[in-house]
């Protein structure tokens, strides 16, 4: 697929052509990583943010929001909680917290490798290069870093503060140290184009990106992008369907965003070319305050309760829950 047909099917409301897409995407997902839906636990450890990108709930601007950082006992706790739930991958995800060093890090990561075993991603932001060696010698395997949009002009005005050079180049630094590389963009992001959106798919396959997060853009009240419009959960369908089809066989959520706008999306999402699913472990007093977008808090925090209601939903789609890691490069036939 070339740009033009990416941007041709992106744009394209026709209902026959849309389910042929969707349909396609999903018999490569079969084809290229099967039907195990991979689980990820999540914990949300801080909400403390640097950074004052314009469409974020914990942009360091929004003073109506209370911080948190969970100690670092509970978050061992929680950690095993993800492994006695028979799940192999924790994320570590935090806004990019000033009080995070180096050693902090490191320190969390090798504990957790230690007492837990699980596969560590980290989702912590962008890192000088020496960290993100230093993290993988502590024990992380995979680290996600949304590039949030491929548009030089549009990255410039949601990001304040920060560089789409210095963005991209974190994304080479990760693949060349060997991590399992997530990327991603939001959808409906205002002045956004669908060009924008091809060149998102586009970006992420030069990149070889191994993980791949798309999400509505979902606006925030406290935040400056108050007044825009969410993203089209039918435009975030196709853009999932034909990034499945441009990248293979990538691991593609279908995220929390996405969930949290219509929860019967997520699995049209595992219908239309996504394979992982990742469960939320943050307790409920912390996560209602990791306000990235609104409506988050609605999500359940009753683990046992939503991996029930997950497996139930996944047979009758006729898939099931991955055991083990699921990572790109632990495929059988690899
Ligand atoms: N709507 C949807 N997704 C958002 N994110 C941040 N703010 C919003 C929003 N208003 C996503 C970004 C970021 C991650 C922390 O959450 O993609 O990488
Ligand atoms: Fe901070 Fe990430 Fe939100 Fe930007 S998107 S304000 S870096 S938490």
């Amino acid at each position: 697929m070339d740009r033009d047909e990416i941007i041709r099917l992106l744009g394209t409301t026709d209902a026959d052509e849309v389910r042929a897409l969707l349909k396609a995407a999903d018999e490569e997902r079969r084809r290229s990583v099967g039907d195990e839906v991979h689980l990820r636990g999540i914990i949300e450890f801080s909400n403390h943010c640097g950074r004052n990108c314009l469409y974020c709930g914990l942009r360091r601007g929004n003073e109506t929001l209370r911080r948190y950082r969970i100690p670092d006992e509970e978050i061992l706790e929680l950690a095993a909680r993800v492994r006695d739930a028979g799940i192999a991958t924790v994320v570590l995800q935090a806004g990019e917290d000033p009080a995070h060093t180096t050693e902090y890090i490191c320190g969390l990561v090798s504990r957790i490798k230690a007492a837990t075993g699980l596969t560590i991603t980290l989702s912590i932001g962008e890192r000088p290069y020496e960290d993100y060696r230093a993290f993988q010698a502590a024990g992380a395997e995979r680290y996600l870093l949304k590039h949030e949009t491929a548009s030089p002009e549009l990255y410039r005005r949601l990001h304040p503060d920060s560089d789409q050079n210095n963005r991209i180049q974190c994304l080479h630094w990760l693949k060349g140290l060997g991590y399992e590389t997530g990327a991603g963009n939001m959808v409906g992001l205002p002045g956004q184009t669908l060009a924008t959106l091809a060149d998102d798919i586009l970006l992420m396959r030069e990149l070889d990106i191994d993980m791949i997060g798309i999400g509505p853009f979902i606006p925030h009240p406290d935040t400056p992008l108050k007044g825009a419009a969410a993203g089209d959960l039918e435009l975030v369908l196709r853009v999932i369907a034909i990034t499945r089809l441009v990248t293979g066989n990538t691991n593609i959520p279908a995220t929390t965003a996405l969930a949290a706008l219509d929860p019967a999306i997520r699995l049209k999402a595992l219908a239309s070319g996504a394979n992982v699913v990742m469960p939320d472990f943050t307790p409920a007093r912390y996560k209602q305050h990791y306000e990235i977008y609104p409506g988050r808090s609605g999500v359940s925090s009753d683990i046992k309760a939503v991996l029930a209601g997950l497996e139930k939903d996944l047979s009758g789609i006729n898939r099931r829950i991955g055991k083990g890691p699921g990572g790109r490069r632990s495929r059988p036939e690899d």
